[in-house]
């Protein structure tokens, strides 16, 4: 059990004050060691008053998804089974993962979160600012699906995290082709998908998702292209909502649609994306370097790829890596 887990279960076991001299002899910490994590403790955002004559007394728990606040509530086999680590300050949690991956055999469903990012990753190469009050994680998966399953992945997180939502909230989340999740048009969570791969054989794919959920819009509004507007959960709200229970509803559905992924067909995951998201008979613009086709979106294949008829009245499959689509 880490030192810091040790002091709360002493200091949950209080009514009132405890002395740091009791602390340090009920957990066998040294007395400058109780107040070293106390301090820190602190800073994960738990209250714990002092009091000079009477010691310490714990008044008010975290939100923050700590490993062993998480691994309390999270009701799942494999993710955040073994491995949870948490970092207040990461440059990215993405790149966490994958060295962690490239060096750990056994780090299937591994969960790297962050308080924040210095150099959070976007899909193409953007970068994703990533202040406090957001979710930031990344999550390890191994051995996972068939090389011509993979590309379904990201349909699945996005199914995850839309589920998770709609549950923790009253808002009407809509999944955005390829992966984001959009609540009244503007963008609320984005999912980067790393794969390692050999010939046809899956080594493992990490999944990064991003929500902005107690952060200001204006803070990270530079995050997407122009055309796109973002929000946070907590401005579509009106109030902050808890980062603790939503980290373990989406873990929790990340697993579920992961073992749907493996077992079944690959139409399971494309018609329940399908059901969540609102792009069907929409107009869209598809944008590759330099030329733009305008159509109307027909149909979603099960590869993931979008059908969409033209202005000039043929069809079109447009793959996610080759294009842009705006609407
Ligand atoms: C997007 O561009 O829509 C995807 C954004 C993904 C951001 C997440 S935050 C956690 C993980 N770590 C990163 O550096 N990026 C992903």
């Amino acid at each position: 059990m880490p030192e810091e887990e040790l002091l709360l279960s002493v200091l949950r076991t209080q009514k009132g004050y405890i002395s740091g001299r009791t602390l340090a002899q009920e957990t066998g910490i040294s007395k400058n060691g109780v107040s070293k994590r106390i301090r820190l403790l602190r800073q994960y955002g738990y209250c714990i008053e002092s009091n000079p004559k009477m010691g310490y007394r714990l008044s008010g728990e975290t939100d923050l998804p700590l490993p062993w606040e998480l691994a309390k509530v999270l009701d799942t086999l494999v993710i955040g089974k073994d491995k949870i680590i948490y970092r207040h300050t990461a440059e990215s949690t993405q790149n966490l993962a994958i060295s962690l991956a490239e060096n750990d055999p056994n780090s299937d469903g591994a969960v790297i979160i962050a308080e924040q990012q210095t150099s959070g990753r976007g899909r193409v190469n953007r970068n994703w600012l990533s202040p406090k009050g957001g979710i930031w994680l990344s999550v390890i998966l191994r051995p996972i699906v068939s090389a011509s399953k993979i590309t379904l992945l990201p349909f699945a997180a996005a199914l995850a995290i839309c589920d998770s939502i709609k549950k923790a909230t009253r808002l009407n989340p809509k999944l955005r082709w390829p992966n984001d999740i959009m609540i009244e048009g503007k963008k609320v969570a984005g999912i980067l998908i790393d794969i390692s791969m050999e010939g046809e054989r899956i080594n493992y794919a990490v999944v990064g998702i991003g929500i902005n959920v107690n952060v200001d819009s204006s803070a990270i509004s530079s995050n997407l292209e122009r055309h796109i507007k973002v929000t946070s959960l907590s401005d579509e709200l009106g109030h902050k909502m808890s980062i603790l229970g939503l980290t373990k509803e989406i873990l929790e559905r990340l697993e579920y649609y992961h073992v749907q992924l493996k077992d079944d067909a690959p139409h399971t995951i494309i018609e329940q994306w399908k059901r969540s998201s609102d792009i069907f008979n929409r107009k869209v613009e598809v944008i590759h370097n330099d030329w733009t086709i305008e159509g109307v979106v027909v149909d979603l294949n099960n590869d993931g790829s979008l059908l969409v008829r033209t202005d000039l009245c043929n069809n079109i499959k447009v793959v996610e890596s080759d294009v842009r689509v705006r609407y």
